[in-house]
């Protein structure tokens, strides 16, 4: 109990310590006390080391009764505000005030007009998410959940839903998929750290991706430990012969020993929008024998294809070799976090650790609504209205380009929410810049690229409507045009 003497010379009055109680319900004085006696010690107010008036004293000068400040003596003391020592006045503890708050940090610097059109890829039309369907997925799932749900469960991802998966996958993506070997992650962003645990875990240590390639993607590998190494892609997607000469030691393209692994985007390269070829896929999977490797298989948005059905996953060629990644974030929204790694079975319970030891579990109840959306049809019927949405969208930027940049070389249209626009003779840079300032955010290609290669740009169109296209390719035609006229 703490009993400060009225002996002090040094000691600072209730004037000098600015307290004031005029104001404070009656009821509530001892508290009010107390929060602004910390709120001075917190503010540096009241210094380290200074010395408080006696109990007595600040009593009477603030017209309490002695025991209310006894008792905020006491509470301090017990917080670590005050040093409370008895037959000695209270004095003031050193807290460490708060950091002043740092100025929040962008990534990417921002356009100096509005943004007009955003053509940058990367986003589902998030204006088309089904937010009634999802409502009543969430509502059904909170009903029907027990309550030994909402613990803390298997570190995979509720059961339901690792069957609604692999039933899904096995069906529309001709992945071989058992719920065991299901893992669900927060996107395909955790999926690959997951993976970079594995990989390092068994020595490997550099992981080949697409050039041009997913950045995204990549730094998920690289902030995770591992080295990436550019395999060149060309009209049949990545060049699986490069690596049979980079595992043969060709020293142009030797890194710290052959290569074990590839990142790759089989059903819909990005950003270049092609389709792995049939030949090219056995030469892939051949080479992952070849080294006793992997392949990580981003199905990132297989889901769009326009001309014919989907190609099916790689996965389901050779399951032992190929890691399948997918999410909901090109087929419902990236802000769900939700996605699924699906490992070989000898790699399973070890990839169950590593989600465990990341954040133990994905949300549950998203999980649920996820499960049951998959299980009544409506992630399918989400998925078919979209698709019939961007084929419009897509055709309508077909025709915008055909008409404003006839010199432009189009592909990747069969599949995806962007097309891959080469224009070797532009300044991309100086466009880009350009563009920006007049507030149409659009990516060269050169972003994607670790070699150099033709300049283009990456154009999204699954979440512009038919005037956002016709004024971005406008005023992308008009940047082009400006900056080829004077050369
Ligand atoms: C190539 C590619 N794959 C997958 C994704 C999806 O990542 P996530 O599932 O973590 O949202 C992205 C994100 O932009 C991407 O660019």
């Amino acid at each position: 109990v703490t009993r400060a003497t009225d002996s002090s010379s040094e000691q600072t009055s209730s004037r000098e310590l600015l307290v004031d109680l005029s104001g404070a319900p009656r009821g509530g004085l001892g508290l009010e006390l107390q929060r602004r006696l910390r709120d001075a010690i917190r503010s540096g107010r009241l210094r380290a080391d200074a010395a408080l008036p006696s109990t007595r004293a600040l009593a009477a000068d603030l017209g309490v009764s002695r025991s209310v400040v006894v008792l905020a003596y006491e509470q301090l003391g017990a917080e670590g505000y005050l040093i409370t020592r008895r037959g000695a006045a209270a004095r003031v503890a050193a807290v460490h005030p708060p950091a002043a708050a740092a100025p929040p940090r962008r990534h990417a610097p921002e356009p100096a007009r509005p943004v007009a059109v955003d053509f940058r890829p990367g986003t589902a039309d998030l204006a088309s998410f089904p937010r009634a369907e999802w409502e009543r997925a969430i509502r059904r799932s909170l009903a029907e959940l027990p309550d030994a749900a909402l613990g803390y469960g298997d570190s995979r991802g509720l059961p339901r839903l690792r069957e609604a998966l692999a039933d899904y996958l096995g069906r529309v993506r001709g992945a071989i998929v058992a719920p065991d070997h299901l893992v669900v992650v927060n996107g395909l962003a955790q999926g690959l750290a997951v993976v970079a645990r594995l990989f390092r875990r068994r020595g490997i240590d550099a992981v080949g991706v697409e050039d041009p390639g997913s950045f995204h993607t990549a730094s998920q590998l690289e902030v995770n430990g591992l080295d990436t190494v550019g395999v060149p892609v060309d009209r049949d997607g990545v060049d699986a012969d490069r690596l049979f000469r980079q595992a043969a030691g060709d020293a142009r393209h030797a890194v710290a020993g052959p290569l074990r692994a590839v990142l790759a985007t089989p059903a819909h390269q990005f950003p270049t929008g092609v389709i792995l070829g049939a030949a090219r896929r056995r030469r892939l999977l051949a080479w992952a024998d070849l080294v006793d490797g992997y392949v990580v298989e981003d199905d990132y948005d297989a889901e769009y294809r326009y001309d014919h059905q989907p190609v099916a996953t790689l996965q389901g060629l050779a399951p032992d070799r190929v890691l399948l990644g997918g999410s909901t974030s090109k087929t419902l929204a990236p802000g769900l976090r939700l996605g699924w790694l699906v490992v070989p079975p000898h790699l399973a319970a070890e990839a169950a650790r590593h989600k465990h030891h990341i954040d133990l579990m994905t949300p549950v109840l998203e999980q649920a609504a996820f499960a049951e959306l998959l299980a009544s049809g409506g992630y399918e019927r989400h998925i078919r209205r979209n698709r019939a949405r961007y084929r419009r969208r897509r055709d309508r930027l077909l025709e915008l380009l055909a008409d404003h940049l006839p010199e432009a070389t189009v592909s990747g249209e069969a599949a995806g929410m962007h097309l891959y626009v080469e224009t070797p003779t532009v300044d991309e840079a100086a466009v880009v810049a350009e563009a920006a300032r007049r507030g149409l955010l659009v990516s060269g290609i050169a972003d994607y690229r670790k070699a150099p290669g033709p300049a283009g740009f990456v154009l999204a169109y699954g979440h512009l409507g038919p005037d956002q296209l016709r004024r971005g390719v406008q005023m992308l035609a008009g940047v082009v045009r400006e900056g080829t006229s004077g050369s």
